[in-house]
């Protein structure tokens, strides 16, 4: 994907109004998948977020994650460079503020030393020299025990990951996906580690409309905590520390777990 690409695919209100109802809309797989992550997003920040002044969700589309973490902290700050996803925002999130613009064109669009920053769906499908300026862009902007929070939603291997590269033979395109150790590459040129992975969709998130997603969610959570099926999510949950940051985090074994 060119990088001129990224930036404009959520530009106009039909792809914001897609995004919104059909792809977050009520019973949809992702939905479900949503459902699992508020959790996981729950415990990391009563885990590793000590501090709960500042907080930054960037490219924070229609706030879905700025809704739901901002409730959280003291200040709320979201950062998109769609007007169109941003009109959605305002409704989920009225206590934020909202800032239409690219943090990597100009960083001082957004305040610094934040406590916890989300980029949620974002990385897998910016293009190389984007994730990387975002991930460096967001590194500095954290406070010296700052946590940054992300996700990979079509992590390899993963049975999602392996669908969709037969489905890409057949259609000719190629699903963008990201690997824990080209994830962990990226962090760690940004001056970051990662402290903690949590995934789910072990179970093909589609699979959720066949078997309800209660059914869905009890049985990729089973199977989830088996060793080896574990690493293997569709769907997965980096949080991230300062390279020697916070001498206790040091502690904490890198995990994965829902
Ligand atoms: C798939 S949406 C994710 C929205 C939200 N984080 C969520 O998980 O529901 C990706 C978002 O990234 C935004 N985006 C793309 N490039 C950006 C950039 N350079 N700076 C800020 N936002 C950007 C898009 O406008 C879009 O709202």
């Amino acid at each position: 994907m060119q990088e001129k690409e990224y930036r404009e695919v959520f530009q106009t209100e039909a792809v914001a109004r897609l995004y919104h109802d059909k792809i977050y809309g009520k019973s949809t797989a992702d939905e479900s998948i949503w459902k699992v992550e508020q959790k996981q997003l729950e415990d990391v920040i009563s885990r590793l977020v000590s501090r709960r002044l500042r907080y930054l969700d960037f490219a924070c589309g229609t706030g879905r994650v700025i809704g739901f973490v901002g409730e959280h902290f003291e200040s709320v700050q979201g950062v998109d460079i769609s007007k169109s996803m941003l009109e959605y925002a305002k409704t989920k999130a009225p206590k934020a503020e909202l800032i239409c613009g690219d943090i990597t064109a100009d960083e001082s669009i957004v305040g610094g030393d934040y406590d916890l920053i989300t980029a949620f769906r974002f990385f897998l499908n910016a293009q190389d020299s984007l994730r990387y300026a975002v991930m460096k862009a967001l590194a500095d902007k954290l406070a010296p025990d700052g946590v940054l929070v992300f996700n990979i939603h079509n992590s390899s291997p993963s049975l999602l990951w392996f669908q969709n590269r037969i489905t890409d033979l057949f259609l000719g395109r190629k699903k963008s996906s990201m690997s824990r150790d080209q994830v962990a590459k990226l962090v760690e040129q940004a001056g970051l580690r990662v402290l903690e992975t949590k995934s789910t969709g072990v179970i093909p998130k589609w699979i959720c409309m066949i078997l309800r997603p209660k059914l869905w969610r009890s049985l990729d959570s089973f199977l989830s905590r088996k060793c080896i099926l574990g690493k293997m999510g569709s769907h997965v949950i980096y949080v991230c520390g300062r390279q020697g940051a916070n001498p206790d985090r040091e502690k904490i074994q890198v995990m994965d777990g829902r």
